[in-house]
C-alpha cells in the first residue's frame, strides 16, 4: 500500500504523514509544491524523509500555475460573491493534479491531504481527484482521526519526535503567488478589525506612498504579456504586479463568505497583482469586446466563479464555459495604462489594435455616419410593447 500526501512541511501535514504511516502501515510519498508561497522549501524533502516518508517530491509549479490555472481564470473575470478573486480555490486543482500524476508514477492506491472537514479545500482536492482518477482513494485524516485540538496534535508530534516550529501562527493562512489568505484568530469575530499581522503581500494603505505610480499592461487574447513594455512569462507578470501593487497597498479584501459546505466564514485576503490584473483586463475589454459577447460572458461570471470556488475545475461545465470565454477573448488585445495610488488601481488610458471604439460615432461633435433621426424609430419600436402594457395592464 502506498499513499501520496500533499505536504507543506508544517506541523499539521507532518503529523498527518506520521499518522498515515502508523495507522495504515503503508508507504507515504510526499509532494511539496512551490506555487509562489515564498517559503524556503530547502530541506522540506529531508524533513519529510525524517518524518517517515519513503520518497519526497518538491516541485516548482509556478509557471504551470500561472499559465494553466490563474490566467484562464483571469480571462473569465471570475470573482466569487462579487469580491473574492479565488486565490486559494484556483491552487487546489493543480495540487490535486500533481498528486494524481505522482500516484500513477508510484503505483499508489490513494492520495491524502491536510484540509479539515469544515472547509472548501477538502472538496476541491477530492473533486479534482475524482475527475482525474476516479479509481484513487482519498484519505482526509482531519475527518477520521481522534486528534481534536491543537493540543492533541502537539502531543502526537512530541510523542513521534516531530519537531515543533517555534512560531505559533496567529491565523490559518494560505499563500501562493496569487494571494495570501487569513482566517481564524480575532477574525472569527466579524466585527473585529484585522490586526497588523494580516499584512504580508501589501502594505497597509496608510503606508502607501503619497505619489501615484503609472504602469502599462499589455494583453494578448485576454492574457497579460508585458508590463511597462517588457515581455514576461505569466508567473513573472504576477510576481511583478505583486511587487508594484503591494507597495501601493492594492488588493486587500475583508469579507464574510459562503463556504460550499454551508458555513459562513470571515476571511481577509491580499491579492495585489491579481487585483491590478483584474481591473486592467476588465478595462481593456471595454474598448475591444463586442457588447453581446461581453454581456453573455458576464452572466457566466457567477457560475464560473462558483465552479472554481466549489472545486469543479476539472468538470465539464467549467471546461465548456472556458471554451466560450476563450473565444470571446480573441479580440482582447491591447494596452491599459493605470494609475496606482493608495490602495487603488485606476485605469486612465486604453488602446487596442482591435478597438471597437469609434470616435466618429461617440463624439458630441457632428458626424456623418450617424443620423440622429434614426434613433426616433428605434425608440418608438422599443416603446411599442412598453406603451401597450401601460395602456392595457397598468390601469391604475
Ligand atoms: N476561504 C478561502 C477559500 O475557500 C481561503 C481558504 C484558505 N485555506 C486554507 N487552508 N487556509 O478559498
Ligand atoms: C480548511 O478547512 O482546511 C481550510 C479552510 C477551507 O478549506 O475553507
Amino acid at each position: 500500500k502506498k499513499v501520496v500526501l500533499a505536504y507543506s512541511g508544517g506541523l499539521d501535514t507532518s503529523v498527518i504523514l506520521k499518522w498515515i504511516a502508523v495507522t495504515y502501515g503503508c508507504e507515504v510519498v510526499t509532494l511539496t509544491a512551490d506555487l509562489g508561497q515564498e517559503e524556503d522549501l530547502d530541506g522540506v524533502d529531508a524533513k519529510a524523509l525524517r518524518t517517515g516518508a519513503s520518497r519526497a517530491y518538491v516541485e516548482d509549479l509556478r509557471e504551470e500555475f500561472a499559465r494553466d490555472f490563474i490566467f484562464p481564470m483571469m480571462r473569465s473575470g471570475a470573482v466569487y460573491e462579487g469580491r473574492y478573486l479565488l486565490g486559494t480555490s484556483i491552487a487546489r486543482p493543480l495540487i490535486a493534479k500533481r498528486l494524481v500524476d505522482i500516484a500513477r508514477a508510484e503505483g499508489a492506491q490513494a492520495v491524502a491531504h491536510g484540509a479539515t472537514g469544515k472547509g472548501n479545500d477538502q472538496v476541491r482536492f477530492e473533486l479534482a481527484v475524482n475527475a482525474l482518477a476516479p479509481d484513487l482513494d482519498v484519505i482526509a485524516p482531519w475527518r477520521i482521526w481522534d486528534l481534536r485540538s491543537r493540543t492533541d496534535l502537539t502531543a502526537f508530534a512530541e510523542q513521534h519526535g516531530i519537531p515543533l516550529s517555534t512560531s505559533s501562527k496567529q491565523y490559518s493562512m494560505d499563500r501562493n503567488m496569487l494571494h495570501c489568505s487569513f482566517e481564524g484568530g480575532e477574525l472569527e469575530d466579524p466585527w473585529c478589525e484585522p490586526g497588523p499581522n494580516s499584512h504580508v503581500m501589501a502594505v497597509p494603505v496608510e503606508q502607501a506612498p503619497d505619489t501615484p505610480e503609472y504602469i502599462t499592461i499589455e494583453f494578448k487574447k485576454g492574457d497579460a504579456v508585458a508590463i511597462n513594455g517588457e515581455a514576461m512569462s505569466p508567473a513573472s507578470i504576477i510576481r511583478t504586479l505583486n511587487t508594484i501593487g503591494g507597495r501601493h497597498g492594492i488588493g486587500r479584501l475583508d469579507m464574510v463568505e459562503n463556504r460550499f459546505v454551508g458555513i459562513k466564514s470571515r476571511g481577509v485576503y491580499e491579492t495585489p497583482g491579481g487585483t491590478v490584473l483584474h481591473i486592467a483586463h476588465r478595462d481593456l475589454e471595454g474598448i475591444c469586446m463586442d457588447r453581446e459577447s461581453m454581456h453573455l460572458r458576464d452572466q457566466l461570471i457567477p457560475r464560473y466563479s462558483e465552479a472554481v470556488y466549489n472545486g469543479f475545475w476539472f468538470a465539464p461545465e467549467r471546461e465548456a464555459m472556458q471554451a466560450f470565454i476563450d473565444k470571446t477573448q480573441e479580440t482582447v488585445n491591447g494596452t491599459v495604462r493605470l494609475k496606482l495610488y493608495k490602495g487603488n488601481a485606476f485605469p486612465v488610458g486604453r488602446t487596442s489594435p482591435n478597438t471597437l471604439y469609434c470616435h466618429d460615432l461617440a463624439t458630441f461633435e457632428d458626424c456623418a455616419t450617424y443620423d440622429h433621426a434614426d434613433a426616433a424609430g428605434f425608440i418608438k419600436l422599443q416603446g411599442l410593447r412598453v406603451r401597450g402594457y401601460a395602456q392595457r395592464v397598468k390601469k391604475d
